[in-house]
């Protein structure tokens, strides 16, 4: 069987999930559903980014012991994704003995490529990175409106240089494919410009992997992470389980860590000759009502507090049905309730209780469920077009609703019983091939449409929410 590796970021465990992790998470859940779905032999990867001074910060301010702080968050995150129905295959944490084994591993590969200097630079905590001047607005960091620290250390760093003219080339021959395509050229405008070597140690932070090469330094907080898709699946650890998964057939992210992935991990994997990713994918970044979320604004949105108000599935639809999967948006929360109410009680769930009740009320019963195919979303989401994939499951819910209106089977049931047994078998057939469509958005809808097609029991799916 052919295998199929997809990862999401490992998210920093500074604070509890958002909707932003969430976000990328579903997504990823799609893909990897999909993927088992289509017969692949699918290994879904996430977990979370659990060493570097923001993380260290956050604990003493929290005043709670470092290691007891990241325990409790990576807790949140994981029960985050079991409520929000995540599929993940493995859950790594980089605070593992495994990943601490596979990087002492994996730099032995790169270890040719490695030399000291000293580097003085700004630092923004926030970002885990060194920015460059240019970077900077008002001398603040973009992201994190906060000045980034003045630094100088002794560290160690890779030769970014020596790789990065195979690098291009793999990019512009869609080797590495990066999309959208947006993304590929903004990756590629990079390297008009320089691209320094990057550090790979930090002196002065205490949280971490001991640099195997500098016992009093610790391992850049970044690129141990981008190291977590490797141990992850074995690394240093099980070579042959390891060969099995790796490369990542996608690595899924959003545009602001899309460097990281596209430049710095791909350089790495070149240096320790492995293979390298097939597709990076980096989605849009979204604002709240205009705004970026953040816990000063007091706009964060907590994926429970959707689960449960809509429930998982209403939770997981109402997040990708925003805007399409590749662009910037914006979520305004009051939206919700709206599209809730619109797509999934009024469209979706009325279909599903008009067409059961109908059939039950003009005793038309043993329908044939249809045999499983997806060609609803087949060429969406062999594109990563998620949201272009979910238009197309409402489109089919909107007319499925539109040939009842049109139709009225209650008038044919007096005029033509034949017709009305034929219009009601179509539209059994329709609801069966939109449940197994929307399989991978909605695993538990999709079960329950196909439950009451089949007990012809109207349960409300998804009862109408007033407030
Ligand atoms: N720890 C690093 C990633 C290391 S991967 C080896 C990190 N963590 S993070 O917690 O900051 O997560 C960033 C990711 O969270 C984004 O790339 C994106 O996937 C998701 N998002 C966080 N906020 C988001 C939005 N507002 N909008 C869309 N995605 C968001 O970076």
């Amino acid at each position: 069987m052919k295998k199929f590796y997809v990862t999401t970021p490992l998210y920093y465990v500074n604070d509890k999930p958002h909707i932003g992790h969430a976000y990328t998470t579903v997504a990823a859940d799609v893909i990897a559903r999909y993927q088992r779905l289509k017969g692949r032999e699918v290994y879904f990867l996430t977990g979370t980014d659990e060493h570097g001074s923001k993380i260290e910060r956050s604990a003493k301010k929290a005043g709670i012991e470092v290691g007891k702080f990241v325990e409790k968050i990576a807790k949140e995150f994981k029960s985050t994704w079991d409520l929000l129905d995540i599929s993940y295959d493995d859950y790594i944490r980089t605070t593992e003995s495994r990943h601490q084994k596979g990087v002492e591993a994996f730099f032995e590969k790169v270890k040719k490529d490695l030399y000291e200097d000293e580097y003085q630079g700004m630092y923004c905590e926030g970002c885990e990175r060194f920015l460059v001047e240019k970077e900077l607005e008002n001398g603040l960091c973009p992201d994190h409106k906060k000045p980034p620290q003045k630094l100088c250390e002794k560290n160690y760093f890779f030769n970014l240089q020596k790789y990065l003219p195979r690098l291009k080339k793999l990019i512009e021959s869609d080797e590495i494919l990066v999309l959208p395509k947006q993304c590929k050229q903004e990756i590629l405008g990079l390297f008009k410009q320089k691209l320094p070597d990057f550090s790979v140690s930090r002196e002065k932070v205490k949280w971490g992997i001991k640099f195997p090469y500098a016992k009093n330094q610790v391992v850049y907080v970044w690129v141990e992470a981008l190291q977590n898709y490797i141990t992850a699946p074995g690394f240093g650890r099980d070579e042959k389980k390891f060969s099995s998964i790796w490369p990542a057939d996608i690595h899924f992210m959003a545009k602001d860590i899309l460097k990281f992935h596209a430049i710095f991990w791909p350089a790495m994997l070149l240096s320790a000759n492995l293979h390298l990713p097939k597709t990076i994918f980096a989605h849009g970044f979204f604002t709240i009502d205009g705004q970026k979320m953040s816990k000063t604004l007091g706009n964060i949105i907590d994926p429970k507090e959707l689960v449960e108000k809509y429930g998982v599935d209403a939770t997981r639809y109402l997040l990708l049905s925003q805007f399409p999967f590749g662009q910037d948006g914006d979520i305004k929360k009051e939206g919700f309730v709206i599209r809730y109410n619109a797509d999934l009680a009024n469209e979706l769930g009325n279909l599903v209780s008009r067409v059961v009740v109908m059939a039950k009320k003009f005793n038309i019963s043993n329908i044939k469920a249809p045999s499983k195919n997806l060609n609803l979303i087949d060429k969406e989401l062999g594109n990563f077009d998620i949201y272009g994939a979910l238009r197309r499951v409402t489109s089919a819910v909107k007319k499925a609703n539109k040939t009842v209106d049109t139709e009225k089977p209650w008038q044919l049931a007096k005029s033509d019983p034949r017709k009305l047994e034929t219009v009601i078998k179509k539209l059994y057939r329709e609801l069966y091939y939109i449940a197994y469509n929307l399989e991978p958005f909605m695993p538990s809808t999709a079960k329950k449409i196909q439950e009451n097609l089949k007990s012809l029991d109207s349960k409300a799916i998804f009862p109408r929410i007033t407030k």
